[in-house]
């Protein structure tokens, strides 16, 4: 355990911004939305460390054609340092591939994650901002790598399905990581009145059943550019910079560069490893 906090406050180098991309129902487009965040803020001037933490099938990679030698697994079983592992996206991106398909990423132990995560907050001396695309459904890899997150955007879409799984997401931070307040964003929508109506349906149903804060942050239309990017391996705001989901991505960027930044070194992360270790010691 000391090792642990050792390391949580060796962690405490700088504050880091960071956000998990989340979404219970697979395929509505955190992908995209995290990597294209990411490149719109480090076109914005911010360094920006993009986590492809979906470790039965991450596709950060792919999504930005880039050659991977090592991952993150190399870096749990001490072969490497994170930034062995870390290749150099477009806009400059700083990427941390996923140990795609290796079930014992999968099967990581809340301390496994935990130091993991403390590993992330020491490679921030030269990040700002994290942004952390986290895998669908709602295990507790994906439960801990997002409430880990000091905030949550959670991309929804207008299907019974999706707004759901929102709600389930929504309920299962509350619950179980104390999330209070969750940044909306409505995905591949055919007018911004219909990302609207999703929003005002998802708060009515989530703020009847627990006490939480949604923050509608816009929608991303449905975009063929989007997907002619995506054959293509690229990101829409770098292949496709103007057409109309690039500029609501960017638009999104803006609104996520003006949430609060933590203020104190380590930011949220060495909470969370903190809280880790204290649960595992409550449990023997
Ligand atoms: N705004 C959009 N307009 C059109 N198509 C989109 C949009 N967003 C996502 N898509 C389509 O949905 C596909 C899946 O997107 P993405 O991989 O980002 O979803 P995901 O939520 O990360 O999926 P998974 O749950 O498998 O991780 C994309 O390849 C693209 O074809
Ligand atoms: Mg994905």
């Amino acid at each position: 355990m000391s090792q642990l906090l050792a390391l949580a406050n060796d962690a405490c180098l700088k504050p880091v911004q960071t956000i998990a991309v989340a979404g219970a129902k697979g395929g509505i487009g955190k992908t995209n939305i995290a990597a294209n965040l990411a490149c719109a803020l480090s076109n914005m001037g911010k360094k920006v460390i993009l986590l492809d933490a979906d470790f039965a099938k991450g596709n950060v990679a792919c999504l930005m054609n880039l050659d991977v030698t090592f991952n993150i697994a190399h870096v749990m079983t001490g072969e490497k340092l994170l930034s062995d592992v870390c290749v150099d996206g477009p806009a400059n991106v700083m990427v941390v591939p996923s140990a795609n398909g290796v079930m014992e990423m999968s099967r990581m132990s809340q301390i496994q994650h935990a130091n993991l995560i403390a590993l992330f907050s020491q490679l921030g001396v030269d990040a700002d901002t994290m942004i952390i695309d986290v895998a669908s459904g709602l295990s507790d890899e994906v439960l801990n790598f997002t409430r880990a997150a000091r905030e949550v955007l959670l991309v929804v879409c207008d299907e019974p399905a999706a707004i759901q799984d929102a709600f389930l997401t929504i309920r299962a931070l509350n619950e179980t990581g104390d999330v209070r307040r969750f940044r909306i964003v409505a995905n591949q929508v055919e007018s911004s009145q219909q990302g609207l109506d999703l929003y005002t349906k998802l708060t009515r149903y989530a703020e009847k059943h627990i006490d939480v804060l949604l923050d509608y942050c816009g929608s991303v239309p449905y975009d063929r550019q989007l997907q002619q990017a995506v054959r293509e391996s690229q990101v829409v705001v770098e292949a496709y910079p103007r057409s109309a989901s690039a500029r609501a991505l960017k638009k999104l960027a803006v609104r996520v560069e003006k949430w609060p930044r933590p203020q104190s070194p380590g930011g949220h992360v060495e909470f969370f490893v903190e809280r880790l270790v204290q649960a595992e010691c409550e449990a023997r």
